[in-house]
């Protein structure tokens, strides 16, 4: 029997999902149920997220998820041990939506309600999926994050660096607009690379050599704009060739990051036979960039892991089991707990120019 049921709820962006994960008799932890709806056709028009539009498709489909990820798992409300809910970062109409449904629902069930931040459910996923010890360095690669932490323990974070600019996840959508390839904007860059030559035009590596462990894309993504301009009119074999170059800069910045991040890693923790390091976001999707990270990594002598890709973009099974393990450490949100549009995961680093700009996805 699985035991310490938790409902999530995930409503930051432009995905609406529910979960219930709970703990197996061996202790593992059980996803029982991960629904999630993406609103992409609804702001498809827009050419990115509208709040408003998101907050209200938020409301209607909330409550059919929570009963298809309560039916999907067997269970009821009554089986239920708390209810967890992305409380930020992200859009703050969305988050009221999901925040307030279940803060409802623990109130009406008498269940206790626990408020979880979105990066901490991706921070976590690895412990989800792959029951990865603590500490392990985590690359949070999405539209909106590009991070390097040190997750310490539960609600232990430490941000070591981040972007002074862009996302790599923007970085990818700005050069397939660029380059008027269809959104989404990184799978088709992904795409269109694998038929081109990387070492076509000579762009640069961001940060490379840096000893911060920071990143930045807006030079890059400037770089590719500069050669397409230079190049025009483009062939299909000049964008393919400008996407392979584009993306196998992205992969060596990022290399060069991790690389330092790792030695960090191992200095401050000598004892640990096998570090691991571990990434999330829809950018780990990429395989160029996958396959410098496992690179990396084995130069290291460090394990890569990465969650399916289902577990590594928004999903709600990641904000039940952050709830899960909070809710195992006691830990409890008042009814009044408020929602944040800005969260960083670690309280104590400075924002940097740029930081979570976008604000939006995480
Ligand atoms: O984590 P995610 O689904 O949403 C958030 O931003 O939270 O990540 C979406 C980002 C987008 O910028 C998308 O272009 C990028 O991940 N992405 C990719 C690939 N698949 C998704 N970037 C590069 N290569 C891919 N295969
Ligand atoms: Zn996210």
């Amino acid at each position: 029997m699985t035991t310490r049921l938790i409902l999530g709820i995930e409503t930051s962006c432009d995905e609406t999902a529910a979960a219930v994960v709970g703990r197996a008799p061996d202790g593992a932890p059980q996803i029982l149920s991960n629904v999630v709806l993406s609103q992409v056709e609804e702001h498809a028009a827009f050419g990115g997220v509208v709040p408003e539009i998101a907050a209200r498709a938020h409301v209607e489909a909330l409550d059919g998820l929570i009963r298809a990820s309560l039916s999907e798992a067997a269970v009821g409300f009554d089986d239920l041990s708390a209810v967890a809910a992305t409380s930020g970062p992200g859009l703050i109409g969305g988050l009221i939506v999901g925040a307030m449904t279940a803060k409802a629902i623990a109130a009406a069930r008498g269940l206790p309600f626990i408020a979880v931040n979105h990066l901490e459910g991706h921070a976590l996923t690895p412990r989800l999926t792959d029951a990865v010890a603590y500490p392990y360095l985590l690359l949070l690669v999405s539209g909106g994050h590009t991070q390097i932490v040190l997750v310490r323990g539960l609600g232990a974070y430490e941000r070591w660096g981040t972007t002074v600019d862009d996302a790599l996840g923007e970085a990818f959508d700005k050069t397939a607009k660029l380059l008027s390839l269809p959104h989404p904007g990184g799978v088709n860059v992904e795409r269109r690379a694998a038929d081109g030559d990387p070492r076509r035009f000579p762009l640069p590596r961001p940060m490379k050599g840096e000893r911060r462990l920071d990143f930045s894309f807006s030079g890059l993504k400037t770089a590719v704009r500069q050669a397409a301009v230079a190049a025009a009119p483009l062939s299909e074999a000049d964008v393919a060739d400008l996407c392979a170059s584009f993306q196998a800069a992205a992969a060596e910045s990022l290399a060069d990051r991790i690389r330092r991040a790792l030695e960090r890693f191992k200095a401050t923790y000598p004892e640990l036979a096998e570090p691991v390091l571990t990434v999330a976001g829809g950018v780990a999707a990429n395989r160029t960039i996958r396959a410098a990270l496992e690179a990396e990594a084995a130069k290291a002598g460090a394990r890569l892991v990465a969650p399916p890709l289902a577990l590594c973009t928004d999903n709600a099974a990641m904000i039940a089991y952050a709830g899960l393990e909070r809710f195992e450490a006691g830990i409890r949100s008042a009814l009044d707990a408020p929602v944040r549009s800005r969260w960083p995961l670690d309280e104590t680093a400075a924002p940097l120019v740029g930081f979570g700009r976008r604000g939006a996805k995480a």
